[in-house]
């Protein structure tokens, strides 16, 4: 492939709110490097390499509310208390030094944090019902006093994310994660406001987005990261079609987000069975308007849960159909998870045409920081 081709992703990104340069986005990716919730220099320097090697914006790995049972280790970072939010500081000036963008993803849970762990591990874990994602009863339905603090922690984590100088946030609704409870029937039995049909079940995050907006005022990015499967459950499905989708995704464009995120295994793959060639990126760009970001195999030979479940890693692919797709406008932007992690300069080396010299993924490269 020569650098020509690979032209549709370096074309600068312009939206409302939003300016990168071109349009590669590091996928968030939990590390495990911040013991004691605190990012330190190395964390940074981790970013900083992603971004001096031409990466348009970075999402951080999963980053935890100020909840007592948001996390499951005590080596995720935090995104409360003095030292980590100055160790977060030292990580945007390290990117923004690079030239690049970030914006931290901000991660709960919910009822799939395993009891017992994290830096609270009395804490109960929680979610919408108290069910797991097999729809079993491990805990009690929270609250609405409850929810009313989860969301005012999101807020104040939004707040501390302008305060700091990053370039937005990304709310974690994928993956079967806390908002991705509220979003799912199986997860959510809830019989007041916070539950029902499918779009009464995306009010937990259309609150948590109005309250983040009101955090940081009109101009500052807020995307959302949402997924059709959960951890365990592939086959998961939040809309079966298109037109539940919009359904769906109304009440969360209303509520104000201004980037949606995508997350797929496999990028090529059709949002559903209908015949209609487009994934779930360039679905919601086409029902919603706003911009999206694909993910999913990009420039690899295998799914990435493939890496949790039986510890492999991946070989090179070619991208030319992403880059046909990209050129098509199906969607604005394309997240890169693994190729990045193993290959800090991934997008150096795709813009200058050196293919040959990309690093496959390996299981090793999550052991270090570099
Ligand atoms: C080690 C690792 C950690 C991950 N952690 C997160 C995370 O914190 N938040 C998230 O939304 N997705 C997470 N993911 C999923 C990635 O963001 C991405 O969607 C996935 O790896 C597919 O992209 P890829 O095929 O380019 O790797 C993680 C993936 C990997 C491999």
């Amino acid at each position: 492939m020569s650098t020509n081709s690979a032209k549709a992703l370096f074309e600068p990104f312009r939206s409302a709110k939003l300016s990168l340069d071109n349009r590669i986005v590091m996928a968030p990716m939990t590390r495990g490097f911040s013991p004691g919730g605190v990012p330190s220099e190395d964390v940074a320097a981790y970013y900083k390499r992603r971004a001096e090697n031409g990466v348009g914006l970075i999402v951080t790995e999963g980053t935890l509310i100020n909840h007592p049972a948001a996390g499951a280790s005590t080596r995720w970072p935090h995104f409360y208390g003095a030292n980590a939010l100055n160790g977060w500081s030292g990580v945007v000036n390290a990117v923004h030094g690079a030239g690049g963008k970030i914006m931290p993803q901000l991660w709960h849970l919910g009822i799939t944090r395993k009891p017992g762990t994290g830096t609270n591990p009395d804490a109960p874990s929680v979610g919408p019902s108290g069910l797991n994602l097999a729809g079993e009863q491990v805990g009690e339905p929270l609250t609405e006093a409850e929810i009313a603090d989860l969301i005012a922690a999101y807020a104040q984590a939004a707040a501390d994310a302008k305060r700091l100088g990053f370039d937005g946030i990304e709310l974690h609704g994928a993956h079967g994660y806390l908002i991705d409870q509220f979003f799912w029937g199986v997860t959510n039995t809830r019989t007041d406001r916070f539950g029902g049909g499918l779009v009464k079940r995306t009010r937990f995050a259309a609150e948590v987005v109005e309250a983040c907006r009101r955090a940081v005022g009109p101009d500052f990015p807020i995307m959302l990261r949402f997924s059709q499967w959960k951890d365990g459950a592939y086959d998961a499905r939040l809309a079966k079609d298109a037109d539940e989708l919009a359904l769906f995704l109304q009440p969360l464009t209303d509520a104000g987000v201004d980037v949606f995120h995508c997350s797929t295994r496999r990028f090529w793959e059709p949002a559903f069975d209908d015949g209609v060639d487009l994934n779930l990126a360039a679905w919601t760009k086409k029902l919603t308007g706003k911009p999206t970001i694909t993910v999913g195999s990009v420039g690899l030979d295998l799914e990435f849960t493939r890496f949790f479940k039986e510890k492999k890693g991946a070989g090179i692919t070619g991208i030319e159909e992403l880059l046909e797709r990209l050129d098509r406008g199906e969607f604005d932007l394309v997240a890169i998870g693994r190729a990045l992690l193993g290959d800090p300069a991934w997008a150096a080396k795709i813009k200058e045409g050196r293919e040959s010299e990309l690093r496959p993924f390996t299981p090793e490269a999550t052991q270090t920081l570099y």
